[in-house]
């Protein structure tokens, strides 16, 4: 059964009162915060001695840019191993502004910390720790992880090197540089992809559950850092949403509406239940983050020594997947009046390409964000007239939209670039049909959605494809609050998820996924126990998701038509499937790489068929 309730502002809280405090969540409710070793936050300062008696501080370690601090155990194989390595990255990050700094573990004297040193031609300082002090306060877990931390002493990556060495493994060459690549986009201003990686190599003696160093909860240690991670994708001078959140008095000023639609778990606008699946692009706020900015606002939001303050984040001006190879753009401008609603606007672009083009990346802008609530992409495949061109009045609503999804946006979601190697397959002549979504924000504005494309210059060895588990035969009765909506695919050769993205309209209110495999076993993969239909999005998967042939992906939509929703235009209507806002739709669509079809039928009647009852392979 799937829970119908609406957000409300009790459930976080109730959730967060009942669960057992851990010693460090019993000091944040008193403001105060222990901080340090999870990428995004501040690093607390200690005092270091280098091996040649230089006495300094860490946040003093840094670079114009910062720091990188490796973690070396003389005597660990994983750490002999990459000394090379670092001397290379000593060489090309040096000087770009990077200071390295080695935190020598082994259980030696200062002397033999610079022998070894010397002896690879390592260049940075090297802090000998083996009383572990160092290692303690960023919870190194391995004498070969590394660290990045920024010049204002923002941890911005912790993790491997890259993935050429382990404890019982060398490759030839590393397939992931996450250290280089952590540099190079930190150095660009970027957000890092991969923050936090498992660092191989030796293990180090350290308790990660330890309690670290506890500081009052202040504007400049704290708060800045969160919202610039979680809040300024939308909220910013230039952002898609309203109230900008960059200064200290946007933030503190405004604190009682950021409790209650961060408490109530309204913002970030994230709709996936907490506990099932792990996605790239989750928004949620951690418990621990919630937990802090609470703390901060009820302690009278104190603003702390601006010497602690992160620098300023620099945002993408333009297109965030580079420069586009193309740029298909709706044909005429849509005026978006200053209020009522709008009903759900088609338009259709037809693409000139002489050849069926691979997508790789794909960024939906509106011209006018502001008042963009959200915009579908569909492929109409060529020769097929687009549909609505075709519908009279009173024909039956078109079934667009459920083979040919394209892609999707709504504010804040990151453009979509696919897996290496992978691609979407843009036919020859096809047209793009966006629907799109807006919102009058109480002033007048004119959009020219447009839809920006990359193609792939290497072979494809994998096409992304997208199916959905839909249901267009049911109908929803007037007043009632649960109804369930189910529908399913057969998987026949299996693959492997990349993405799911629940589509319903305004009588939506949950959408689960479950997967069904052969031996009957049954998992939920995505929980949307609030559906929200202004937040339409796609739910990536951290890590994708092998589907087994003959699995089945089994779709259950939960609709409310009472006067409860929201949203609900008309309680009072029965609603049948259809494309106009108020009419309802039931997709599951996922994005996936399918397997390849086996040589020998899935079907095991076939296949006793073709192989005259012989053993199945
Ligand atoms: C993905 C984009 C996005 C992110 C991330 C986001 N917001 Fe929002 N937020 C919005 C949009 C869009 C609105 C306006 C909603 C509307 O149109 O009513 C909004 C509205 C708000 C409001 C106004 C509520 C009101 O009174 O109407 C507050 C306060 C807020 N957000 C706080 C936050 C905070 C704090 C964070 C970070 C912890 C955050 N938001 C993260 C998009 C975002």
């Amino acid at each position: 059964m799937l829970p119908l309730v609406r957000a409300t502002a009790t459930l976080v809280a109730i959730a967060l009162a009942a669960a057992p405090l851990s010693a460090q969540a019993r000091s944040t409710q008193a403001g105060y915060v222990s901080f340090g070793f999870a990428p995004g936050e501040r690093v607390a300062d200690m005092s270091i001695t280098d091996v040649d008696g230089r006495r300094g501080t860490l946040s003093g370690l840094a670079g114009a840019a910062g720091a990188v601090l490796v973690v070396r155990d003389a005597e660990c194989p994983v750490t002999q191993r990459y000394s090379p390595r670092l001397v290379e990255l000593e060489r090309e990050y040096g000087p770009k502004g990077y200071a390295f700094t080695y935190i020598d573990v082994t259980p030696h004297a200062a002397i033999s910390a610079k022998a070894d040193a010397a002896k690879y031609g390592l260049t940075g300082r090297t802090i000998l720790d083996t009383d572990h002090r160092l290692v303690h306060a960023l919870r190194a877990t391995s004498a070969a992880e590394a660290f990045v931390i920024d010049a204002r002493g923002t941890l911005r990556y912790r993790g491997a090197i890259d993935d050429q060495f382990g404890i019982d493994f060398h490759k030839n060459a590393p397939t992931m540089n996450y250290l280089r690549e952590a540099l190079d986009r930190a150095s660009l201003g970027r957000d890092i992809v991969r923050r936090t990686t498992e660092a191989p190599g030796c293990l180090l003696p350290i308790d990660r559950a330890a309690k670290g160093q506890a500081r009052p909860v202040t504007y400049h240690n704290r708060i800045s850092r969160l919202v610039q991670e979680n809040c300024q994708s939308c909220h910013r001078a230039d952002g898609n949403a309203p109230m900008p959140l960059d200064t200290y008095r946007q933030v503190a000023d405004r604190r009682a509406t950021i409790e209650f639609m961060t408490k109530s778990g309204r913002m970030p606008p994230w709709y996936a239940h907490r506990k099932v699946g792990v996605w790239a692009n989750d928004r949620s706020l951690s418990e621990r983050d919630l937990a802090d900015l609470l703390a901060w606002s009820r302690n009278g939001a104190p603003l702390g020594n601006p010497k602690d303050a992160p620098s300023a984040k620099k945002w993408v001006k333009g297109w965030n997947i580079g420069t586009p190879d193309a740029v298909v753009q709706i044909p005429d401008t849509f005026r978006v009046p200053a209020q009522g609603v709008v009903e759900y606007k088609y338009s259709y672009a037809k693409t000139n390409f002489d050849e069926d083009k691979w997508v790789t990346a794909m960024e939906i802008r509106p011209t006018a964000a502001t008042v963009v609530h959200h915009v579908i992409v569909f492929i109409e495949e060529p020769g097929r007239e687009p549909d609505a061109k075709k519908r009279k009045p009173g024909d039956p609503a078109p079934q667009g939209g459920i083979s040919g999804f394209f892609g999707a946006t709504a504010p804040g979601t990151p453009a979509t670039i696919y897996p290496e190697g992978t691609a979407k397959r843009l036919p020859k002549g096809a047209w793009l049909k966006f629907q799109i979504h807006y919102t009058p924000n109480g002033s007048e504005h004119v959009d020219q959605t447009r839809i920006g494309l990359l193609f792939a210059d290497k072979p494809v060895t994998q096409e992304v494809v997208t199916r959905s588990a839909f249901n267009t035969r049911f109908e929803i009765k007037p007043y009632e609050k649960n109804q369930i909506v189910t529908a399913e695919i057969l998987m026949r050769n299996g693959g492997t998820l990349l993405s799911l993205f629940p589509h319903m309209h305004t009588r939506g209110a949950a959408f689960k996924y479950e997967l069904v495999t052969p031996d009957s076993q049954r998992t939920t993969i995505l929980d949307v126990p609030h559906y929200n239909f202004n937040w339409q999005t796609y739910y990536a998967f951290a890590k994708p998701l092998e589907v087994p042939p003959g699995s089945r992906i089994v779709a259950t939509a939960g609709y409310d038509n009472s006067k409860d929703n929201p949203f609900n235009p008309d309680p009072s209507k029965t609603v049948k499937f259809g494309e106009q806002t108020f009419e309802e739709m039931m997709i599951g669509y996922f994005d996936y790489l399918p397997n390849p079809a086996p040589a020998v039928p899935a079907r095991a009647d076939s296949v006793r068929k073709s192989s005259g009852g012989a053993a199945q392979r």
